[in-house]
């Protein structure tokens, strides 16, 4: 699995302030949005351009225009949604595919609960946005799903990852291309990033 940390001063500035503890919820979700902005900018690196010709204001011209497969972006609820609109800034016009999942109480295994997903998904690259990558379960259940309906190629990016959390997913899933603000030093007892954000859910929905 390729793994990039994106190191970029603003995506470092940014993710310091969301670390405050006494941050609101609006300038947690203003800062959530935009450093998915930033790793999009980031993850879509890579996207194949082809040049085509177009009439310019003196005359026909060459430009470049993104070449292939078209986006779509996949926030897993609930959380996922805060950086959905981030991703959407640099590509307005990605369709959106949601999944849900929950922890089963007593397998304590992900189960999908929810999923509504673009009719092509399989002519699409996904971007899968979730805030936090913990033990990776969600994730990983996420990327199972996707592949079972076909997708082939699969970006993951989060604003905070445990060392635990991409270890699964390199395990599960090698070839998908992970990007991540922060590779933060580990999880604590309830399952919780360190020294990460706390819960980007609350954080986020304002429901703490
Ligand atoms: N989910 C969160 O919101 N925060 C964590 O630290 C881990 C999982």
């Amino acid at each position: 699995m390729k793994v990039t940390e994106v190191k970029h001063p603003l995506i470092q500035h940014k993710l310091g302030l969301m670390r405050e503890a006494e941050i609101s919820t609006k300038r947690f979700r203003e800062l959530a949005s935009e450093v998915a902005a930033l790793l999009t900018y980031e993850a879509t690196a890579d996207f194949e351009t082809e040049e085509v010709t177009i009439d310019g204001w003196n005359g026909p011209i060459q430009v470049n225009k993104i070449k292939g497969k078209k986006v779509t972006v996949v926030p897993i609820l609930r959380a996922g949604l805060g950086m959905m609109d981030g991703v959407l800034e640099h590509i307005p016009s990605a369709k959106v595919s949601v999944v849900g999942i929950y922890r089963d109480e007593e397998t304590l295994e992900p189960v999908p609960y929810f999923e509504k997903l673009v009719s092509n998904i399989d002519e699409r690259i996904a971007l899968v946005v979730d805030p936090m990558l913990a033990t990776g379960g969600s994730m990983i259940s996420t990327l199972d799903l996707l592949k079972a309906r076909g997708c082939t190629q699969i970006k993951v990016l989060v604003l905070v990852a445990a060392p635990e959390g991409i270890k699964a997913l390199e395990e599960t899933h090698p070839d998908v291309d992970f990007y991540t603000a922060s590779v933060d030093d580990c999880l604590n007892e309830q399952g919780y990033i360190l020294p990460g954000l706390g819960d980007a859910g609350d954080k986020i929905f304002g429901t703490k």
